[in-house]
C-alpha cells in the first residue's frame, strides 16, 4: 500500500498539486528551478549531476541551458526514469539509482527540493566527495511546510527534514563547506543553498 502511495506521489508531481488543492505548488517548483537555473547559467559546468530529478521538471531546463554539457540524472525510482528516457534530451543520462550508492565526480551537483528526505549531515559528506560545487533547494518551518510533512509521511513513510537556513549553514561551515544562501519563496520558506568546498 505504502509502495503504491509512494509511487503516486513521486512519479505524478502535476496530480500532486492537484490533489494537495493547491495549485501554488507549481508556482514554488518554478521559482525554485528559476533560482537554479540562473546560477547555473553563471557557472556553466561541463559536467553535472543532478539528484532526484522526478518528472524531469527541472532537468528539461538543464538540458535546454546547457547544451554542450554532460548531464547525469539520477532517482532511486524506476518508472520516473523510464518516463524521462522518453524526453530523449540529447544531453542527459537518466539512471535509476541511489544518491548515496552514487559513483561519479562531477563540476556541480544540483537537487531541487530533495536534500529534505535526507539526514544533512550524511548527505553534505556524500557531496564532498562528489566535487567541489553543490546548488540545493530546502525548505524550512512555514504553515506551508509543517501542514505538508505529515501528508508527506503519510504518503511516502519518509520524514522531511525541514531544516531553518541558518542552521544549514552552520552545519554545511562545520564540515567544511563555504556557504552562500539565497531565499526563494517565503510562503514554502525555500531557499537555494551554493555549497564550495577546497
Ligand atoms: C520531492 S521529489 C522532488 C522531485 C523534483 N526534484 C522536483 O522538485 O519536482 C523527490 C524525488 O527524489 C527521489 N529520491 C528520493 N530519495 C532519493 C535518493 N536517495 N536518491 C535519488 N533520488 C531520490 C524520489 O524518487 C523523488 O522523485
Amino acid at each position: 500500500m505504502r509502495g503504491v502511495l509512494s509511487s503516486l506521489y513521486y512519479n505524478f508531481p502535476s496530480g500532486r498539486a492537484v490533489m494537495f488543492l493547491i495549485p501554488p505548488l507549481y508556482w514554488f517548483r518554478r521559482d525554485a528551478a528559476r533560482e537554479i537555473i540562473r546560477e547555473v547559467l553563471r557557472l556553466r559546468p561541463k559536467t553535472l549531476l543532478e539528484v532526484g530529478f522526478s518528472d524531469a521538471f527541472l532537468t528539461r531546463r538543464l538540458s535546454l541551458a546547457l547544451p554542450d554539457s554532460r548531464i547525469t540524472a539520477i532517482d532511486t525510482s524506476a518508472m520516473s526514469v523510464r518516463r524521462a528516457k522518453r524526453l530523449a534530451l540529447p544531453n542527459v543520462r537518466f539512471l535509476a539509482e541511489d544518491f548515496f550508492k552514487h559513483e561519479g565526480r562531477y563540476d556541480l551537483v544540483v537537487s531541487m527540493h530533495v536534500f529534505v528526505l535526507f539526514d544533512h549531515a550524511a548527505a553534505l559528506r556524500k557531496l564532498s566527495e562528489m566535487g567541489r560545487m553543490h546548488i540545493l533547494t530546502l525548505t524550512g518551518r512555514s504553515p506551508f511546510t509543517m501542514l505538508h510533512r505529515p501528508f508527506h509521511r503519510f504518503m511516502t513513510g519518509m520524514d522531511v527534514n525541514l531544516v531553518e537556513p541558518e542552521e544549514y549553514r552552520t552545519l554545511a561551515e562545520e564540515l567544511g563547506f563555504s556557504v552562500d544562501i539565497r531565499r526563494i519563496n517565503p510562503i514554502e520558506r525555500s531557499y537555494m543553498v551554493i555549497l564550495t568546498s577546497d
